[in-house]
């Protein structure tokens, strides 16, 4: 695209970033939680960080690490966890990007002992957890609020409806039903979506790319609201 980006592209910037699973505990032995890698947030924190941002990246369990040293991980198990670690960080950032995969429901009853195997089926009962960005979207003050999404179809106009329900300024969504899109790879297939400008389909490219591409259209948008 037209914008360039540089190490001091986002200097001075604060950017909170989630990535991830969540676990959602059953028992001391079981969890339920879902194929998210990380590769996607941890992308979008090593690039923040390359382009002379401050960041904080919040992230359930994965097997990554960080290399640059301006990135302050914060490490979470819970959806709970998550969205107190979240809202901590939140007020002081100019971008938030959340790219963990949150789990929707977890175990209403948590067992303290290891339930033992008995005849017949064992139900669990799930609640539902508490939607961070949703949140994130009505606590928001000048913070440039960016959500993931994974569809299986039609993702366009799922993600339009996130991006208006909770209130965020661009959303990112991938069909994770597409080869070379969505969880464990190494690349990705995403579609960016901003209230200031037209969808834009991206073509599949490694997850560091795309991140530099994400952070080239947020740098685009936050200079358009301007
Ligand atoms: N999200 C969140 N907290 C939750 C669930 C989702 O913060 N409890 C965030 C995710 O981090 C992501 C965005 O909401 O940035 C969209 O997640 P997604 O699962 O696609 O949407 P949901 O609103 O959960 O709707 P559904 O799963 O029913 O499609
Ligand atoms: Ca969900």
């Amino acid at each position: 695209t037209e914008h360039q980006l540089n190490s001091s592209t986002l200097a001075n910037k604060k950017v909170l970033i989630s990535a991830g699973p969540t676990r959602e505990q059953i028992d001391p032995v079981r969890f339920f939680t879902n194929r998210s890698s990380g590769k996607m947030g941890f992308a979008l924190a090593e690039t923040a960080a390359k382009l002379g941002a401050e960041v904080v990246l919040v992230t359930g369990p994965v097997s990554l690490e960080v290399s640059n040293s301006r990135i302050k991980r914060i490490d979470v198990t819970t959806s709970e966890e998550m969205y107190e670690a979240m809202h901590r960080y939140f007020t002081a950032q100019d971008i938030v990007i959340k790219a963990a995969a949150v789990a929707d429901y977890r175990p209403k009853e948590v067992y303290d002992q290891k339930m033992k195997k008995h005849e017949g089926v064992w139900q669990i009962e799930m609640e539902r957890t508490k939607d961070i960005l949703q949140s994130l979207g009505e606590k928001k003050e000048n913070q440039f609020l960016v959500g993931f999404a994974a569809e299986t179809s039609d993702p366009i106009e799922y993600g339009m409806k996130k991006l208006t329900d909770k209130q965020l300024d661009a959303i990112v969504v991938n069909n994770v039903a597409t080869e070379g899109a969505g969880f464990g790879g190494d690349t990705n297939i995403v579609t960016y979506i901003s209230n200031s400008q037209e969808p834009k389909e991206l073509a599949m490219a490694s997850k560091q790319d795309i991140a530099q591409q994400i952070f080239q259209f947020i740098d685009r948008d936050m200079k358009d609201e301007k």
